[in-house]
């Protein structure tokens, strides 16, 4: 697992192995629009501050994945302890 903090709040929230980005935060009442929830859409997009993003979308391009500045929730998880988005 991985922490997220959400850059805007300071809140953070622990993302267990089993579980998305997206829907540790809905379980927490943060919701982000969603709708292929497969990495293919782009609707989950979402900035990233700090930590480097593990891409698992279909989405984004080569460039995007290797900046590592936005990153899909849906599907996307992290290469690093903490990540901080953009939320
Ligand atoms: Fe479609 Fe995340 S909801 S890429």
């Amino acid at each position: 697992g991985f922490r997220v903090v959400l850059g805007r709040s300071g809140r953070s929230f622990e993302i267990p192995p089993d579980r998305t980005i997206v829907e540790v935060l809905a379980e927490n009442g943060i919701v982000v629009p969603t709708s292929c929830e497969q990495g293919v859409c782009g609707t989950c997009q979402t900035g990233v501050i700090s930590g480097r993003p593990e891409h698992r979308d279909l989405f984004l391009s080569d460039e995007e994945h290797a900046a590592g500045d936005t990153m899909l929730i849906c599907v996307s998880r992290s290469l690093d302890r903490e990540l901080v988005l953009d939320l």
